[in-house]
This record gives structure tokens, C-alpha cells and sequence, in this order.
């Protein structure tokens, strides 16, 4: 998490720097900050809390930066230290001559304070990063050169970093490094830009080097020298960006989440043109580079994924179990990466992020493929550090998402699913074509019947009003629509900061049904299929307990007005495809509570969109 960015031009560097913070905001908004190189010295500013504050501590003091053609800046998610101003970045050593900004975490952090702290340095702040400012800024006294005193401070730190420095008595110069965490330098006419992630510079310039793990790069006006570890200079990549700038507008939403929530359809639309071309056509999935060979040598799939994108692979396990008829096991990244997880050439590992880039995935995905899986990438960014990792690759192509809530995302990355299990049932013969072409067109349906719910959009509003002030919240589902429990209940959690619970309703009366009285909301994701009538039964348990009983439903039965207080019809669907149109009314739901109850939907307390460390 984090974003930095960086820029040695000849163009007034503070509204770049500012500019391209505003772009990696997704990564982070509890402070910004940054450094730039004014006539004498390097002037720091910083404030806390969200990017506004900084705009308006810098309107105060612009005619002293207004020269300024370099600097860097940062946007922080709090991991070490509160959110302060003391606490943001840059940071700077006790003569005030070196400044740096940090995204990743120091973990050997304590050590090195107390080896500095031994040495005469005065920390300011209770961050990690501030330890780095100290050390480079000591070898820097013994070897008067900034490239030189990185590397050397490189070898002595243990976590995950991307590092932009500078330092007075080499003006005109950055120097940035990373391990672990991404960097990437955008290359202009006579200037250089560097940042966490290519939209911070997107609208100057396409051409961008990617640097490696543990490389030094030494920028000014002029020039760019790139080091191995070894300080032997290496002569790298030039890549030439696929981005168009984006101009990232509400289009009149009053939030970009509802916003992303009314592409739903056309994404949908977007993803399958080409894929599924009419219901008797096979699937076209050429990023897909799985032979009938490697299929049938294959005994299992692991899906690994955080948050979100976890609940998404919820979900492709049951598909690809029902369609393809292999073993599927799903895991958390953070659990995935700590235990002696059984992977090998027979095993397709699929990794799946929004983002790309969340540490933990990203972990899990290096560990498996050094032990020789196939590694198969679904992504909404195939620019990201993981799908650089890919055998396969699945780009989701649900454009940029930047509500931290995720939702397009979601969907897309469940079409992708669907398309995936299709592409491999196909290839192993384990579907009959009559309901292979069943699903096709189904899902080509998919589009219209999310536009339906859209457009009674008001009814979930209403719905949502009266549910709004609650503490807790439950969702009830069984089956496929399991996950889409889970994730109607992060939806709601992250964003309106309600304590709300996703359960398999066959576990209720396990144990959380002692929680159940009149005070308690409990949504019955109630889709007709092979559980609906079980889930029926479980919601009367829940009624007989006095529980608030709310059916998000597909179904046109009458006697269901006697048993829930509220009900949410949605059009009808067959049970495979159900979570895509399920979710759309659950995702309405968590938006219009948190709209009520005036919280921050698109940058919800404690979160960022992309989350860089382990
Ligand atoms: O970029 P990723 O999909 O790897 O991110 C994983 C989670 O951090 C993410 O899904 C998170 O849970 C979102 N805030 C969900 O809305």
C-alpha cells in the first residue's frame, strides 16, 4: 500500500507530483506529502488525512515552490504509526539534507533503530521508514555518494520497499529502488517520472521501465542508470504502455461505486464478445494456454485470492468442480503462503486479484510457481506485477475500478470463471453439449437482466432505508450462493462499517442463531434451485427466532410475503449462473445504507484498493 511518486524535469514539479498522488489514491489517503528541491534546500510538506489537505497546506506556501522541477511525493496507508502529520511521509535524517518516501514494510526495522538510535540518530516518528531516512543518510556520510549508500543501505534492510531519495548535496536527482513492491519509471523528453503505478504519469508519457527487485536507478534531467544488485550497470526494458489516459469521472453518479455498479452490463457484454459467439460455438479463450495434455495430466486446482477476489474463487471452485470434475481447493493468500502447501507440475494454481499487484497473492503465486505449477492469472490489470508472473493470462477487463469497494471487478472476475470452466469442460469432454449450450445462452442473457434490476434501483433504495440502522446484519444462503453471502457482507461491512456475517444457513442453528431476536436483519439469498427449499426452512428457523427477515429472491411464490418482511425480486436465472445476478442487489444495498448514513463510500475508513504488504 502506499503510493509514491517522483519527477526530475523541467516543468514546475509540484502539480505533477500532486496530479499523480490523486491517481494512486487508491492505495491510501490517511496523509500525503512531498519533497521538492527549492533554491537552496529540499522543503518538505505534509498533511494529514485526505489529498485535499495537502492542496490546500500547499496553496499557502506556492509562490516559494513554484520553481521547483523536481521532487517526490507520497500518499500513506498507515502501517507503522498513526495517521499524523508526524507520522507522513517524506522523511528525513537529522541534518534534514536526505528525504525519502517509502510504500512496503521495514520488518527488521526495530534492529536498525536501535543500531542508529546507538549512533546519535533522533527519531521524529514512530515509522519504519524513517529508519531508512537515518540509515542511507549515515553511509551517505562515509561514502558521499547517493547511488552507492542505497545499495549498501539495500543490503542491510529486510522487508518489502520501493524507495524514491534525495538528497541536497545532489541536486537535481532522485535515486529509487525496490523490492518487493512496484516502481516503474515513465520516460519523457528530458525528464522522468517515477510511481507506484503507471496512472500517475499515464497522461505525460507511454514509455515506462519496469524495475527489477533489489535494481538502483539514478535519474535526473538527462539521464537514467539502472544497477543490479552487484552495482553493475544493466541496460533495461523499455516497454511501451498499453494505457490511454483515463479522465476518471462520476459521469453525474453522485459515487464512483454506483457508477462502476451501473457498468455491470456492459462489461458483461464486453467480456463475452468473442468468447461465447453464438450458444453452438466453443469457447475462445486464447490467453488460455492449457493443452488437452497438460488438462488431463492435471489432479488439482488451488485458487488463491484475498478479500473479494477470494468470495469470486468461492465461486469458480463450484463451477469448475460441477462443469470439469476436478478438485478444487480455495485459499486465503495470507494463510496459503505460511504453511507447507502440496503443489507441483500436476497442480494449476490460479491466482486471482483485481489488482494484481496484493502482497500476499502475489507471495503465494512466486512460491507455487517455483514448484513448477502452471500459474493462471485472472486480473483486472495485465500490466500488474502478477500477471507478470503468468503462464496463463485472464484479464478481466473491467476498466478501472476506483471505488475501494469492489464490485464491477467482482462480476468480471465471475465471467472470467464462467468462461474458464466452460473453456475447460469443453477440452475434457465432461459436459453434454445440450447443457454446455444451455449456459451460453444464458449468460448472454446476463447483460439485459442486470439492466433490470438497475432499473428498479429505488425499491432496493427503499429497502435499504429501512434496514439502515441496525448494528448487525446477517446474510443466509446455501450452495453457489454461498460466496455471494460473503461478499454481500463485506459490500455492507466496508463500506457502512456494519457488523454484518455471511454463514452457510445450514450452520445457523450450529451456534450463530443465539444471536437472533426482533433487532436482527437477516437477508435470505433465496434463489430458485437444489437448495431453495432448505434455505426456506432455514429462514423460518430465523422467523421463529423474531428475526427481520428480508428474501432477495427469483422466485414468484406468493407465500413468501408471509414469511419475510421485505422482499427483493430479481428476474429468473438457472442456479449455475445465479451469484452474477444475486450480487447486483447486494451490492445496491451495502451502497444506498452507507449513502444514508453519510460514510465515505468511495475511500472507506482503515481500507486502500490495493494492498502491497504481506
Ligand atoms: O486487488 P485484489 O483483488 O487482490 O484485492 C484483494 C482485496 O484486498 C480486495 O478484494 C478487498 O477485499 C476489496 N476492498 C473488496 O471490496
Amino acid at each position: 500500500m502506499c503510493g509514491i511518486v517522483g519527477y526530475v524535469g523541467n516543468k514546475p514539479v509540484v502539480d505533477i507530483l500532486v496530479d499523480g498522488l490523486e491517481q494512486l489514491e487508491y492505495r491510501g489517503y490517511d496523509s500525503s506529502g512531498i519533497a521538492v528541491k527549492c533554491s537552496d534546500k529540499i522543503e518538505i510538506y505534509k498533511a494529514e488525512g485526505k489529498l485535499c489537505n495537502l492542496r490546500e497546506e500547499l496553496s499557502s506556501h506556492a509562490y516559494e515552490i513554484s520553481k521547483a522541477t523536481v521532487g517526490i511525493g507520497h500518499i500513506r496507508w498507515a502501517t507503522h504509526g498513526a495517521p499524523s502529520v508526524v507520522n507522513a511521509h517524506p522523511h528525513t535524517c537529522n541534518c534534514g539534507k536526505l528525504v525519502l518516501v517509502h510504500n512496503g514494510i521495514i520488518e527488521n526495522y526495530k534492529e536498525l533503530k536501535a543500531e542508529l538510535e546507538a549512533k546519535g540518530c533522533k527519531f521524529r516518528s514512530q515509522t519504519d521508514t524513517e529508519t531508512v531516512a537515518h540509515l542511507i543518510a549515515n553511509i551517505y556520510g562515509e561514502v558521499k555518494d547517493l547511488t552507492k549508500a542505497v545499495h549498501l543501505a539495500a543490503k542491510k534492510i529486510e522487508g518489502a520497499y520501493a524507495l524514491c531519495i534525495m538528497h541536497n548535496d545532489e541536486p537535481d536527482k532522485i535515486v529509487a529502488t525496490k523490492r518487493n513492491a512496484p516502481l516503474v519509471i515513465g520516460l519523457g523528453e528530458g525528464e522522468y517520472y517515477i510511481a507506484s503505478d503507471v496512472p500517475a504519469f499515464i497522461k505525460h508519457t507511454k514509455q515506462a521501465i519496469y524495475l527489477g527487485d533489489n535494481q538502483v536507478a539514478t535519474i535526473t534531467k538527462s539521464s537514467i542508470k539502472i544497477e543490479n544488485e552487484n552495482m553493475l550497470e544493466i541496460s533495461p526494458k523499455v516497454e511501451l504502455l498499453p494505457w490511454e489516459p483515463v479522465a476518471l469521472s462520476k459521469m453525474g453518479y453522485k459515487h464512483f461505486m454506483l457508477k462502476e455498479i451501473h457498468e455491470q452490463p456492459d462489461i458483461i457484454r464486453n467480456i463475452l464478445v468473442g468468447k461465447i459467439k453464438t450458444s453452438d460455438n466453443n469457447i475462445v479463450l486464447d490467453e488460455v494456454n492449457l493443452t488437452k495434455d497438460t488438462l488431463k495430466n492435471l489432479n488439482r486446482i488451488q485458487i488463491i485470492a484475498c478479500g473479494t477476489s477470494l468470495h469470486a474463487a468461492m465461486v469458480g471452485k463450484y463451477i469448475i468442480e460441477d462443469f470439469c470434475k476436478i478438485p478444487v481447493d480455495i485459499e486465503a493468500s495470507s494463510e496459503y503462503i505460511y504453511r507447507n502447501t502440496v503443489t507441483d507440475k500436476h497442480t494449476l494454481v490460479i491466482g486471482v486479484s483485481q489488482s494484481g499487484e496484493t502482497a500476499d497473492t502475489l507471495t503465494a503465486i512466486k512460491q507455487s510457481k517455483a514448484r513448477g505449477s502452471h500459474i493462471l492469472i485472472i486480473t483486472n490489470r495485465p500490466d500488474s506485477a502478477m500477471a507478470r508472473e503468468a503462464d496463463s493470462l485472464l484479464s478481466v477487463n473491467a476498466g478501472i475500478e476506483v471505488s475501494v469497494a469492489a464490485t464491477k471487478s467482482y462480476i468480471a472476475q465471475l465471467t472470467s470463471f464462467y468462461l474458464l470452466a466452460l473453456y475447460m469442460a469443453e477440452i475434457k469432454g465432461t459436459m453434454t453439449s445440450d447443457n454446455l449450450k444451455k449456459i451460453k445462452s444464458e449468460m448472454l442473457l446476463l447483460p439485459q437482466k442486470i439492466e433490470q434490476i438497475l432499473a428498479h434501483k429505488e425499491e432496493i433504495q427503499k429497502c435499504a432505508r429501512k434496514y439502515a440502522n441496525t448494528r448487525d446484519f446477517i446474510y443466509i444462503a446455501r450452495g453457489i450462493n454461498y460466496p455471494t453471502a460473503l461478499e454481500g457482507a463485506l459490500k455492507l461491512k466496508e463500506i457502512s462499517y456494519i457488523n454484518a456475517t455471511g454463514y452457510p444457513a445450514g450452520e445457523l442453528k450450529h451456534g450463530p442463531i443465539a444471536m437472533l431476536d426482533e433487532t436482527m436483519p437477516v437477508l435470505s439469498i433465496l434463489m430458485n434451485g437444489s437448495v431453495y427449499e432448505k434455505l426456506l426452512s432455514n429462514s423460518e428457523e430465523a422467523k421463529a427466532r423474531n428475526a427481520r427477515m428480508i428474501a432477495l429472491t427469483n422466485s414468484t411464490d406468493e407465500k413468501l410475503n408471509d414469511l419475510f418482511d421485505s422482499i427483493i425480486r430479481v428476474p429468473d436465472v438457472m442456479e449455475l449462473l445465479s451469484p452474477l445476478i444475486a450480487m447486483i442487489p447486494l451490492q445496491l444495498i451495502a451502497y444506498y445504507i452507507a449513502e444514508f448514513l453519510g460514510k465515505d463510500v468511495d475511500q472507506p475508513r482503515n481500507l486502500a484498493k490495493s494492498v502491497t504488504v504481506e
